[in-house]
């Protein structure tokens, strides 16, 4: 016995004892979940260590955070997979540090990330391989940077972005090629502003969907003056676009370049006295269409007798159509260019633009439709007839209601005068006659409550009838009296005039 009780004891206490170690262990487990470095501040999702003249990026951070904050600190360098450990990750912020370059493996695993701030560094080039891991990056702030270069393909893989801010660099070019293949469909603004740009590629950049011009802010560059540009500016300003509309003085071209000084583009107008341009072409054709009808609408371009042409559509939603696959129910992009729009409704309405690409040629075309779909004359014209025509028939039952219903109703009032029944004064809020001669007394006519009480009087049984009209009523609004008798001597009054028998 004894030796079962020692067991089963030295069982117990190995039981506690491995109940405490696993304990120990999820204890200590426990601790190193919650990795915050001591110079940050963890809160649920988000961890901030701003301010810190922090060197390098924590090593051991906490894998919950959604946003990372590193910004103002010293860091030079950020070390590979950096962010492998925030499987989370969505926003990471370093601005105002001191980084130069990053390294292929930097942004290894960081696909989540949505929102980059790099702003206020040191970087000088933008190479290739710099964020190609991060396919779901919207935004990309690069601002105040030193970057002189950026690579062709710097954007290639990052087909969600949104926003890429390159301002206040030393940029002398810009690859707008990378854009121009349409492959960044969310694109709806590019900051390079305030940088070194001296030529501005018009035949590339006139040809990037409205989208992206609204968006393409290049003002504060020292660009050489020349017409073209004076008039692709002139056409985005009556148009309307964001990047002209909101900074017009900001827009400086370099008159004489043998000179550092930059004039305004939309101030002085002796320089560009030798420029002409159509002021006509700036305006867009119109086309009209009925909802539910089809239309086809003409890619009109000079590369039309070019058989190499390819076209592409963009609506006004920003789809992109295509001959031959890129198409949907509603618009089928044809073989020769043009657009076709099936069963048009009114969502369609806006500016369609085209897009002509001649391979032969090695140039591109743009062209745009304002397209209107409305509601056809005809069938609002068919809708106002038809309630006019419903009016009618309403008018035209009441009366005849009125005529072969109410007359047994009333003839039963008459018969017991000193009571009333309650449903024939109830009808006769609408409808009203008492031929009684008794009833004259109570007959009294509200004109101030627009219900009017208007009872014809039997004055003998010869069918002659006569309107009795008490003196306090008040015949000013005559417009609301209607008043139409027939050979039976019944008399109809409407207080409302929409419902007025005239009208039938
Ligand atoms: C604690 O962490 C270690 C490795 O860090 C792991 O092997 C162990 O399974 C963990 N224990 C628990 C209870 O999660
Ligand atoms: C990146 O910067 C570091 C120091 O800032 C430098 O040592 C390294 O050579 C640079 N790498 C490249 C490829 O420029
Ligand atoms: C990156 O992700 C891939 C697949 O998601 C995984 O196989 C790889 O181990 C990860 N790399 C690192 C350094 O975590
Ligand atoms: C025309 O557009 C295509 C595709 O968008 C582009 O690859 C090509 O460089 C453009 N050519 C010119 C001359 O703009
Ligand atoms: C701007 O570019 C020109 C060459 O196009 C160069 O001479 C000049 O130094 C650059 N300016 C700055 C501030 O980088
Ligand atoms: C096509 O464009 C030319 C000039 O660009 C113009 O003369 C012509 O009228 C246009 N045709 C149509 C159908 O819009
Ligand atoms: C385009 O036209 C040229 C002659 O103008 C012809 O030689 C060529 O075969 C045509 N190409 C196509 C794809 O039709
Ligand atoms: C293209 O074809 C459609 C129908 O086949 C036609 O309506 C349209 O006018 C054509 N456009 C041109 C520019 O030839
Ligand atoms: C127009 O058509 C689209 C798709 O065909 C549909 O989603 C939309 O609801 C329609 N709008 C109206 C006002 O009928
Ligand atoms: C397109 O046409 C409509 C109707 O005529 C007009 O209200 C609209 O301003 C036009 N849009 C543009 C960009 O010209």
């Amino acid at each position: 016995m004894s030796l079962l009780t020692l067991t089963l004891f030295i069982l117990v206490k190995l039981l506690v004892l491995f109940g405490l170690g696993v304990q120990l262990s999820i204890l200590s487990n426990a601790s190193t979940f919650t990795r915050c470095p001591e110079v940050c501040i963890c809160t649920a999702d988000l961890l901030s260590c701003t301010r810190k003249n922090l060197r390098h990026v924590p090593v051991t951070l906490p894998p919950t955070a959604i946003t990372l904050d590193l910004s103002h600190n010293a860091i030079v360098r950020l070390h590979d997979y950096c962010l492998t450990t925030l499987p989370h990750l969505e926003t990471f912020r370093i601005s105002h540090n001191k980084i130069k370059n990053i390294t292929q493996h930097v942004f290894r695993n960081a696909t989540y990330l949505l929102y980059l701030d790099m702003s206020s560094n040191h970087l000088h080039t933008v190479e290739k391989y710099y964020f190609e891991d991060l396919v779901n990056l919207k935004e990309l702030l690069l601002y105040n940077n030193k970057i002189v270069q950026v690579d062709e393909k710097a954007f290639m893989t990052l087909i969600n972005l949104q926003k890429i801010y390159l301002s206040w660099n030393r940029l002398t070019k810009f690859p707008f090629e990378s854009i121009q293949k349409l492959e960044h469909p969310y694109l709806r603004t590019l900051d390079l502003s305030a940088n070194n740009l001296s030529s501005i590629p018009i035949q590339v950049i006139a040809t990037l969907p409205t989208y992206i011009k609204n968006g393409l802010y290049f003002h504060n560059n020292p660009v050489n003056c020349d017409c073209s540009l004076q008039e692709m500016l002139q056409e985005w300003k009556h148009r309307g676009y964001s990047s002209v509309r909101d900074f017009i003085e900001e827009h400086t071209c370099k008159a004489y370049p043998n000179m550092l000084s930059l004039i305004k583009t939309f101030n002085y107008n002796e320089y560009f006295k030798i420029c002409s341009w159509n002021q006509r072409k700036f305006d867009i054709p119109e086309v009209l269409c009925r909802v539910g009808e089809s239309l086809v609408i003409d890619c009109n371009t000079s590369l039309h007798e070019d058989n190499t042409t390819t076209y592409r559509w963009i609506s006004p939603r920003h789809e992109l159509f295509m001959y031959p696959e890129h198409s949907d129910q509603t618009h089928q992009p044809l073989k020769n260019g043009s657009l076709k729009i099936i069963n048009a409704n009114r969502s369609y309405s806006g500016v369609y633009e085209c897009i002509a690409i001649s391979d032969l040629q090695k140039i591109n075309e743009t062209y745009e439709v304002n397209v209107t779909v409305h509601y056809s004359k005809l069938v609002e014209s068919f809708s106002t007839s038809l309630t006019t025509l419903l009016g009618c028939i309403v008018s035209l039952v009441l009366v005849l209601m009125y005529l072969y219903l109410t007359p047994c109703c009333c003839s039963k009032c008459c018969r017991k005068p000193t009571s009333p029944p309650q449903d024939c004064s109830a009808q006769s809020s609408i409808l009203s006659t008492t031929p009684s001669v008794t009833d004259v007394t109570n007959r009294k006519i509200s004109a101030n409550k627009h219900v009017v009480f208007l009872e014809p009087i039997k004055e003998n049984q010869n069918g002659k009838v006569k309107l009795a009209v008490t003196e306090d009523f008040d015949v000013n609004p005559p417009k609301l009296l209607r008043l139409k008798l027939d050979s039976e001597s019944i008399g109809t009054a409407f207080s409302n005039p929409v419902m007025s028998p005239a009208d039938a």
